[in-house]
Formats: C-alpha cells, structure tokens, sequence
C-alpha cells in the first residue's frame, strides 16, 4: 500500500522534472531563434590593454593560408586600406569574386564602396554644424550614440523624451546618414529642422543603409576625436533601445579601472558563425568569408571605453571591411587584442511581449527591440509613483 503511494509519488516526481527540463529546453531554443545570428554563451575572460602588431594575421585568425575567401584573403596581405581612391578598391573587389554577380545586391553594393569611409557632414544649412562640441566643463562621462535612420522621427522623438534625456554627465546624439535617400520621399526640409530645433542630429552625406551602419561607428569615432576627445564612456545603440541609464551609470562608476580602461561591454555572442542561407538575413557567401565571427557585443547596445577611440580608429584602418557593423566592431577590437565583456543586463533580442513589464526591465540595463510607444508606457512606468514589483 504505502509502496504504491511511494510509486505514485516517485512517478508525479519525474513527470514533473521532466516538464522543467521540457520547459527550459523550449525556451532555450526558442531565445536560439530569436538570437538571428549567434548563440548565447557564457561570459568570456578578462581583456588587457590594447596593442596593435605589425602583422595582424595571427590576432584574425587568418593564418591558415588555405581559405581563398575573399576577405580571408584580403586581410592576410593588408598592410593597410587605402586613404585615397577607394572606387578602385572596390572594382578590384568585384574582379577577383568569381560570383560576384551572384553576391545579393546590398553585398555587391556594399563591396564596391567598402574603402570608402570618408563622409563629409551633411550640414542643415549648409554652413556650420548646429552640433555643438565638447566644452572642457562638459565633457559627458557617458555618450549615448545613437543609430537612427533619417525617417525614424517617432523612434528619435521617444529616445529624447525618455531615456536620451539629459541626466548629469551623459550627452545624446543621433548618427544618420543622408536625408536624401534613394528614391525615397525628400526628408531634408523635415531633417533640417529638426536638426536646428533639438541640435543633436550628427548627419554624413552617405546613403543610410543598414550595410553603411558601420560608417555611423567610424565617423563618430572620427568626430569625437576631433570634438570630444575626453568622453569616458560612449554607448553605440540603435533608436529601438530601451536603456535604464541610472542602471548603467551605476554599473560603469562600479567597474574596476582596469576593466573601464579597455571597455567593450554588452551581450556577447561567442562562436557565431556566418549564416549561409543564401536570400536569408545575414547570409555571407563562402566565397566571400570563411571562418568564426570574432566575439563580438551584439549591435542593439553595447559600451566602449571613449580611450579606445584612437585605437578603434587605427585598427580599422588595417582590417578588411565587413558588411555587418556589430561583427565588424568586434574585428577591430580582436584585432587590438580585447575582448569584449558579457553583462546578463543587456537583452539585444527582447520578447515582444515583455516590453510591458516594467518590474523586469528595473533591473536590466538595456533591452532591445522596444517600439517607441512601448518606450514612452515603460518609461511611465518605471518613474511613476505606482510602480510596485
Ligand atoms: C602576415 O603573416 C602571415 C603569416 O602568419 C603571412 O602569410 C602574411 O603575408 C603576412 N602579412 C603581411 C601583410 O605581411
Ligand atoms: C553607402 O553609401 C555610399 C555613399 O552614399 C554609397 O555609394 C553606397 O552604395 C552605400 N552602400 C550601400 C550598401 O548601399
């Protein structure tokens, strides 16, 4: 009899341990597919300070001389990319891809101008910039860069009035590209006034197109250098990002110097390999690279340190392009000999159906995607008085 129940009770056990591990089995792979381009592992070993060798095959991984991929091969024999003429760097590309025809049309269009990185200001009024540097008084401890495109004005407009607004020691300011897109409506006149209105619109004269998101990375770099050369922390971020600046301060005045000194800080996909479905998202040709990704933090947010600029500036100079902005970011910092930092409080792939939860997202750093309405309502929130968790 009291076996029996023992039997009962045992085999209740098991079937519930068995639904946990279905459960957890589940939404593990179910956070796999949301995470388009990588798997999620666990936190990778502290960085140093940064060195730049001569020779950067070893740091890329590049010297298995078998891989005739065309980037393979390009940064075994780069010393580095040219300042000059970078139309040629591009028809070459096109020459010695034997399918290059057959590249998707933003790969092909990306190549042939993929030396080609400086970009004048596209300025409103066509004289001076109506954004203002860095004073010596004013120079942000935290910068939050972010990524927007020309017609994303409700996307911009919910950054300033939630998280982008000014807090002691951050900046806000939006990296576009051109608001004469190709072939679409003419966004200057809209632009221009927003740009005089708000002052924080740094706009280039390049195309906006998520394959030239890593332009946005590089003029920005070139900017601060010129412009804000002392910012400690700079947060590169896309315009659908929910981020709990408080939290994040916090976190960065906590750091070990050490760390804050070579900051590369977000959620960090480890072993990600290219995706090679050919019409799918993200899809690399064989023929075009071959090989890992380098760790890299995942585009939607992530923190470097604003001592890195320099650096970042001279690594990029020396690695081959990469159409990915994210992926190519975390190439310069392999290249420099840093690794990036994983922080469980940036969620880069956010359940859609989380974003009106604000008791989680209180103890999170940055989540990404959030739609600007879903941003204003967190926000709400998050400050209101009736927030109870
Ligand atoms: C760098 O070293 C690799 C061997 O490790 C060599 O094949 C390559 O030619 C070198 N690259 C340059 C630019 O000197
Ligand atoms: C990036 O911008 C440049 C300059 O406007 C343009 O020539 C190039 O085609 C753009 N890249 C892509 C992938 O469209």
């Amino acid at each position: 009899m009291r076996c029996r129940k023992c039997q009962l009770c045992l085999s209740a056990l098991l079937t519930l341990l068995g639904l946990k591990v279905y459960i957890e089995w589940t939404s593990e792979s179910w956070l796999n597919k949301a995470v388009p381009r990588a798997t999620f592992l666990s936190p990778t070993a502290p960085s140093t300070e940064p060195t730049l060798p001569v020779n950067l095959s070893a740091r890329l991984g590049q010297t298995d001389s078998l891989s005739l991929a065309y980037w393979n091969q390009k940064q075994r024999h780069l010393r580095v990319l040219p300042s000059t003429d970078c139309q040629t760097w591009g028809t070459v590309a096109a020459s010695e891809i034997r399918d290059f025809l057959f590249y998707p049309q933003d790969l092909q269009r990306f190549l042939l101008s993929a030396a080609c990185r400086n970009f004048p200001l596209w300025l409103p009024t066509g004289r001076s910039s109506p954004v203002a540097s860095c004073s010596d008084k004013d120079v942000p401890y935290l910068l939050l860069a972010v990524k927007s495109e020309p017609g994303q004005f409700a996307a911009r407009q919910a950054v300033r009035e939630t998280w982008g607004r000014a807090v002691a020691g951050t900046r806000l300011l939006f990296l576009l590209g051109s608001p004469l897109g190709m072939g679409g409506p003419d966004l200057r006149s809209l632009v221009t006034w927003e740009s005089q209105h708000y002052g924080d619109l740094l706009l280039w004269d390049f195309l906006d197109v998520p394959y030239n998101r890593t332009l946005k990375d590089l003029l920005l770099l070139t900017w601060l250098s010129q412009h804000c050369p002392a910012v400690n922390f700079i947060l590169q971020v896309q315009d659908d990002a929910f981020v709990h600046v408080p939290a994040l301060l916090e976190h960065l005045q906590t750091l070990p110097p050490t760390w804050a000194r070579s900051l590369y800080l977000g959620e960090v996909f480890t072993q990600a390999k290219p995706l090679r479905k050919p019409g799918g998202p993200f899809y690399v040709p064989k023929t075009f690279f071959e090989g890992d990704y380098p760790a890299y933090a995942s585009g939607g947010g992530y923190v470097i340190s604003g001592r890195l600029v320099p650096w970042l500036l001279q690594a990029a100079a020396r690695v081959v392009p990469f159409p990915f902005d994210d992926v190519y970011t975390g190439l310069c910092f392999r290249a420099l000999g840093l690794v990036p930092r994983a922080h469980p409080g940036f969620l880069t792939a956010w359940p859609a159906d989380r974003t009106r939860d604000p008791c989680t997202i209180r103890d999170l750093l940055l989540v990404h995607p959030v739609s600007p309405q879903d941003t204003i309502r967190l926000w709400k929130h998050l400050w209101g008085p009736n927030l109870q968790c």
